[in-house]
């Protein structure tokens, strides 16, 4: 793990986005008004308990939201340029060259009936028209950790961890410059589980690659990101070095997550008796986590809290801590001045 360089430029910025899905009872706000930013090589964590909108987020990010879901606002910028507002072809193209998900439940969407070397050099085929693609295909299935011969395979032939793999070198065939991996370790046993994350870690050592590492399992995050960016209810609530959020979390509900953790060395499922308990089509007025949090005030029940600072380079939405007028005027002016 590494500090982000914080004197690059992010490579990606993530702006207000906002994706629901419409019920006949009204919108989920599964993404409501988001903010980050992925800074060169940097590897960020993506956290928070199922429902939470974790793979809605990275489906917005990849434009791959699909009806009854919408975005309904926000911007993405990839080195500066919006590009929800790019052209469907332009999006296609950077899907592969530019942002690769390795989606949830990856190993699953493997095409059944075509071997492993087909699957890969597919995605090759399609961006590149590349008339022999064996090379290139076998140099990846090494890249990922896995034998020649799994090239002729077929997925039904594969472990889970190895076809995770499998989607992992179909994600990086292209040389993206960001992975985005959904879960990617969840549905594994916690000996392959680790095999695959450090297969992510490798890969990403090998390419440079910025990565966003989605999941719910904080003593794997604590292992393997060099931020954590909490999600609860389609919001993100705070924001933090690795180590900072560990230590000294600020938001009541990070502090939940990091109190199940047992111990930074023992992975295991998040563990907390109850989930988001409010309507997602309905949040409360004020802050959407007052009906969960044991230091809930008057103010928690009728105003939203912004991100604040809490120390360098952590950030928290609770009216716990002090709002600093200049710095959230500068934070909204850059937002809106600067996309
Ligand atoms: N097609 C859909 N129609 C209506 N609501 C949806 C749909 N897909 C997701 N949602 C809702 O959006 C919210 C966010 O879901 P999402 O799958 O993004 O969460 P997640 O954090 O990825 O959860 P998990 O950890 O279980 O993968 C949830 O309330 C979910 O019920
Ligand atoms: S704003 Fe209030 S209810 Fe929300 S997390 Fe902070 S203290 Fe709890
Ligand atoms: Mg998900």
């Amino acid at each position: 793990m590494t500090d982000p360089q914080r004197d690059d430029a992010p490579i990606l910025q993530v702006r207000n986005l906002g994706v629901y899905y419409e019920t006949s009872r009204g919108d989920v706000r599964a993404v409501d008004d988001i903010d980050f930013d992925l800074y060169p090589g940097e590897t960020l964590g993506l956290v928070g308990e199922s429902g939470s909108g974790k793979s809605t987020a990275a489906m917005g990010i990849l434009q791959l939201v699909n009806p009854p879901g919408r975005i309904v606002a926000g911007k993405v910028l990839l080195d500066g340029q919006d590009i929800l507002k790019a052209s469907e072809e332009t999006v296609r193209k950077l899907r592969w060259t530019k942002l690769a998900l390795v989606p949830q439940g990856a190993m699953n969407s493997l095409n059944p009936t075509m071997r492993v070397w087909q699957q890969i050099s597919d995605v090759i085929k399609a961006h590149q028209g590349r008339a022999d693609t064996r090379p290139r295909v076998l140099e990846l299935l090494t890249m990922v950790g896995l034998p020649a011969r799994a090239y002729d395979l077929y997925p039904h032939e594969l472990s889970g961890g190895m076809k995770q793999r499998v989607c992992i070198a179909m994600a990086i065939a292209l040389n993206p410059a960001i992975i985005i991996a959904d879960e990617s370790t969840s549905a594994l046993d916690v000996v392959v589980q680790r095999v695959v994350a450090q297969t992510l870690l490798k890969v990403k050592a090998a390419l440079g690659v910025s990565m966003i590492m989605i999941g719910h399992d904080m003593g794997l995050m604590a292992q393997m990101v060099d931020r954590v960016a909490v999600m609860y209810a389609g919001k993100i609530v705070e924001i933090a070095p690795v180590r900072e959020i560990f230590a000294s979390p600020k938001h009541p509900y990070s502090q939940m997550l990091i109190e199940a953790v047992p111990s930074l060395k023992e992975r295991k499922p998040l563990k907390i008796t109850e989930g988001i308990t409010h309507d997602p089509r309905n949040p409360p007025p004020g802050c959407i986590f007052q009906l969960r949090c044991p230091f809930a005030m008057d103010v928690c029940r009728s105003v939203a809290p912004t991100m604040r600072e809490t120390s360098a380079n952590h950030t928290a939405a609770c009216h716990l801590y002090p709002e600093v007028p200049d710095r959230s005027a500068i934070h909204a002016a850059h937002v809106a001045g600067n996309p």
